[in-house]
């Protein structure tokens, strides 16, 4: 079969309770392959235009001999244990659509990616969003959802636009581990994103490295699962209510609760730096001196602080964040939307060839 390409654009999600630690197989996960977390998350999927997203072409075709993924301009290493655990997605996928065809996939991030700015996670769900549409699967939201958690887990609130819970679920299968939006994009549009650039560097140890070796060592983790499930409570009722000052309480406790358990894993896992640490003095000291809560800080697995306030107060906010020596860029994002299927115009593959479109890097 040749099949048809499809080209998604699809957008991060910036985590106000992170997602940190994995179940091993046993009983409440059947495959430790499955992906499964151990608490519930909840993110904001961001869009700041042109600057953060994943654009990603994908086709089916017997004339392929082999799976075969350029990242960035970069054809990568199929045998790399890291892209085969991602890549299990893809063989869900297929062996839903009863299609055996090898994959072409071309996959443009417009950021850094591994730099803690959550590319894997708009990158995994382009490329599940893409390959479903490419096989012709006709699947739910929920079952995509399933099957792209397995390529990463944060990816799969990726799917959704606005504010996204994902459920830790309790099934050994997983089938109720799954992203649903509990409000869409238009809900709080006010709600704005300050992306705090500090360094595209790659980090030193990946999310999925970090956070088996933060649960198998820390003592401080045991706490962490029931703490997030009653952030993502708190978090929700916030947003019930618009309270923003209720929502910044939260979010940053909650980024320095992973960052805590981080901190007493062995080996230490240290993400942030000094840049970072002015990113939280500077966002505290404007919140004492406003006498209320201007601005939250959030982190993910890497230095790049994500400061959320009002957009009547970003002005302010961005002020104070200039002031941050080594700071090199601010992004301004507001609440994304879920992934959408691009024209052929936008394709990333000639249909004809089945070659990538761009000038590759040897
Ligand atoms: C700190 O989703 O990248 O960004 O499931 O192993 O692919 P894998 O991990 P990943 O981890 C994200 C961790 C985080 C927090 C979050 O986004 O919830």
């Amino acid at each position: 079969m040749q099949g048809k390409v499809i080209t998604v654009l699809a957008r991060p999600n910036l985590a106000l309770v992170k997602y940190w630690g994995k179940r091993e197989k046993g009983k409440d996960c059947k495959y430790t392959s499955l992906n499964l977390p151990q608490n519930s998350s909840l993110s904001i999927t961001l869009d700041a235009g042109e600057e953060l997203l994943t654009r990603t072409s994908v086709v089916f075709s017997e004339k392929l001999a082999q799976d075969t993924f350029y990242l960035n301009g970069k054809k990568q290493d199929m045998k790399s244990p890291e892209l085969k655990e991602r890549f299990l997605a893809i063989e869900e996928l297929r062996k839903l659509s009863g299609v055996g065809t090898r994959a072409l996939i071309v996959s443009n991030n417009s950021f850094p990616t591994a730099s803690g700015l959550a590319s894997s996670a708009s990158g995994l769900a382009a490329l599940t969003f893409a390959a479903s549409k490419a096989l012709g699967l006709k699947i739910d939201s929920n079952k995509l959802s399933e099957i792209t958690r397995i390529g990463s887990g944060s990816a799969c609130r990726s799917l959704f636009g606005g504010f996204v819970v994902w459920n830790r679920g309790k099934l050994p299968d997983g089938s109720d581990s799954v992203a649903r939006q509990v409000f869409d994009e238009y809900y709080w549009p006010e709600l704005t994103t300050l992306i705090c650039m500090t360094t595209r560097e790659k980090k030193k140890i990946s999310s999925r490295a970090g956070m088996r070796q933060t649960v198998a060592t820390s003592e401080l983790y045991k706490l962490r699962p029931d703490i997030a499930e009653e952030h993502v409570k708190e978090i929700i009722k916030a947003l019930n209510k618009k309270d923003f000052e209720a929502l910044a309480r939260v979010t940053m406790a909650d980024a320095m609760n992973m960052h805590s358990v981080m901190l007493d894993t062995r080996p230490p896992i240290i993400y942030l730096n000094d840049v970072s640490k002015e990113v939280i003095y500077a966002v505290e000291d404007l919140n004492e001196s406003e006498k209320r809560l201007v601005a939250a800080y959030t982190f993910d697995a890497g230095p790049n602080a994500c400061v959320i306030c009002a957009e009547s107060d970003a002005d302010k906010v961005f002020a104070k964040l200039k002031g941050v020596r080594g700071i090199e860029k601010i992004l301004k994002a507001k609440i994304g939307s879920s992934p959408k299927v691009l024209s052929d115009s936008e394709s990333l593959i000639n249909p004809k060839t089945l070659e990538p479109k761009f000038a590759l890097e040897k």
